[in-house]
């Protein structure tokens, strides 16, 4: 099943999952969860979160990420929309701004308020450039084009000033309804209890894979961090779907899950470039959707 393109997130991003929207979209629609708050404690581009409320089957969306550089990105796109979008127009998409911005990645910070208006900007418009001007949107990878530019595709090729100033300014329209959260994803969960007792919640977990996990994200889990939120999601009744690079331990930390399927995602890369591979979703919800073109495997 090729991934079906989506086009409304600015970011580009390892491990997107574009392809799960209408999965999810519909098993809230059969378990009568249209309308809840949906949280996504590892946010990433946020394109579950942000589709399904651009066609309105959820009410709120709770973004959490880790990631400075991202955190401050959607803190940008939903509340200083026009402070994130002049800085866009003015900067210049070059190897210099690149070693300019190098510093930028060095900052780690836990909470909001350990950062002021402006850094918020700095770091949101570096978080952009890095992910618009890496390889795949690794943010820790190098440039396009390498440090010689000799290739046809330069720092710039991926940095659409227009598409992307439209983008967050349509994204913007969605602001109050979106809430931007810097924490680990468990911490959030563990202090959510009260939110998630007295509202009709959804939690889409989608943690950093557990083999390539360090490869493609500047936050990654070992397996203790795994452990932990299996056992939070396994004692919550918020209902809950995480999804995972298909890995035994993995399997095993969600054993006594109701409801465990491996899909195949076929990653269609370039015409001349196929690679499949099986992921796992894991849920609470017994019922997967019926009506539904992806093939899911019930796991034994
Ligand atoms: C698999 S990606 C999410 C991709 C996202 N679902 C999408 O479709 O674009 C995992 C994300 O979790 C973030 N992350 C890593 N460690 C985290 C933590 N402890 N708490 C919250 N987010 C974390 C990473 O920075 C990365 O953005």
């Amino acid at each position: 099943m090729p991934i079906p393109y989506s086009d409304i997130s600015p970011l580009r991003y390892p491990g997107s999952k574009a392809f799960l929207v209408d999965y999810i979209d519909e098993l809230l629609k059969e378990n009568y969860l249209e309308g809840c708050i949906f949280i996504e404690p590892y946010a990433g581009s946020a394109i579950v979160s942000l589709e399904l409320l651009r066609r309105g089957t959820i009410s709120e969306a709770i973004l959490v990420e880790r990631d400075p550089l991202i955190f401050c990105f959607w803190k940008c796109v939903f509340q200083y929309t026009y402070d994130l979008i002049d800085r866009i127009d003015k900067l210049p998409v070059t190897l210099e701004t690149w070693d300019n911005f190098q510093d930028y990645k060095k900052i780690d910070i836990q909470h909001e308020n350990q950062v002021n208006y402006q850094q918020i900007i700095n770091l949101g418009l570096a978080g952009l450039f890095f992910n618009r001007t890496t390889f795949s949107g690794i943010l820790n990878a190098g440039p396009i084009g390498g440090r010689s530019q000799s290739s046809n595709y330069k720092i710039d090729c991926r940095f659409n000033k227009n598409k992307l100033i439209k983008k967050i300014n349509k994204l913007s329209e969605l602001h109050n309804c979106v809430t931007i959260i810097l924490s680990d994803a468990v911490q959030f969960l563990k202090k959510s209890k009260k939110l998630l007792g007295q509202k009709q919640c959804f939690i889409y977990a989608d943690p950093p894979y557990y083999k390539k996990g360090k490869d493609l994200y500047r936050y990654w889990y070992n397996y203790q961090d795994h452990q932990m939120l299996a056992k939070r999601l396994l004692s919550t009744n918020t209902p809950w779907l995480v999804s995972y690079d298909n890995h035994d331990k993995i399997k095993s930390l969600y054993k006594k899950a109701p409801g465990r399927w491996q899909i195949y995602i076929d990653y269609t890369l370039s015409s001349s470039s196929r690679r499949k591979e099986m992921e796992l979703i894991i849920s609470n919800l017994p019922i997967p959707p019926k009506s539904f073109e992806i093939s899911l495997i019930e796991i034994s």
